[in-house]
């Protein structure tokens, strides 16, 4: 078995193949959890993850790039440039409430913070983070970690939380793209680390997968987005989460079998599934 712990099949990218796409993963043993940018992809997350007995989960919360409205232009290679629009939401703790008491939902994400996209509202940023961080703590449920360009920013928040939280203040940093020390810190407050296909085409994480022991990794694709090796350049979805095991099994040296048994096994124990 493997699990998606952070896809995107909520998203429009999916509209019209969505199910398909979902029973593909199913039925090669993938089990997957989508994750909510804002509250309607939030709501369709819940909604999805509803309509299968086991393996389709989600995860809600709002991200921080929807604190406005903008055009953004990101870029992984030339590969990979994408073009979306964000629309501009205000946080309603009573709507998003409704959604996290829902069995399937597993997680309160994605939240965070990203400098990367928007560095002009950074207290904003991190009062929208910290509601966040409440709610999931007094649901006893993980959060789901974005961070661009703002790991120390992140961890400060994190530390302090968890002195007044403890162990009830759980999750994962997805799509993680800090440095060695930085990745040991999380480690430090029990958060995992989750890795997809930019580990196929780029090399900047093998010394942090290399020390980071197996008992802290996830496994994810983020589809539609970064898609893996040997299908860049088309659009990603969970089933290809496979090349993110088989990466990793390279990078640490250990059989693919034992990766993905044991990221499963992490998966399983943090979303309580
Ligand atoms: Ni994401």
């Amino acid at each position: 078995m493997l699990i998606d712990t952070h896809a995107h099949v909520n998203f429009n990218a999916f509209k019209n193949d969505g199910e398909e796409v979902i029973k593909r993963a199913l039925a090669d043993n993938v089990w997957l959890v989508n994750v909510g940018s804002q509250y309607s992809t939030s709501a369709r997350a819940v909604k999805i993850a509803q309509q299968r007995e086991r393996g389709v989960y989600a995860a809600i919360g709002m991200h921080p790039i929807h604190l406005g409205s903008e055009k953004f232009q990101t870029s992984v290679d030339k590969n990979e440039e994408v073009e979306f629009e964000t629309r501009e939401e205000e946080f309603s703790r009573e709507k998003y409430e409704a959604l996290i008491s829902h069995p399937k939902t597993v997680a309160v994400g994605e939240i965070g913070l990203d400098y990367y996209h928007n560095i002009s509202n950074k207290e904003q940023q991190k009062k929208l983070f910290l509601e966040q961080i409440n709610l999931a703590a007094e649901h006893q449920k993980p959060i789901i970690v974005h961070c661009r360009d703002a790991h120390n920013d992140v961890l400060e928040i994190l530390e302090e939380k968890q002195k007044e939280y403890g162990n009830r203040l759980r999750g994962v940093v997805h799509s993680f793209s800090g440095r060695l020390a930085q990745a040991e810190r999380y480690v430090k407050l029990g958060f995992y680390l989750g890795f997809n296909g930019i580990i196929t085409f780029a090399r900047d994480y093998d010394k942090v997968i290399s020390n980071v022991d197996l008992g802290n990794l996830l496994t994810e694709t983020d589809c539609p987005y970064l898609t893996p090796v040997p299908f860049r350049g088309k659009r990603n979805e969970p089933l290809y989460v496979k090349y993110v095991v088989e990466k990793l099994a390279e990078i640490k040296n250990l059989p693919v079998e034992k990766i993905s048994e044991a990221t499963f096994e992490n998966a399983r124990e943090l979303f309580n599934i």
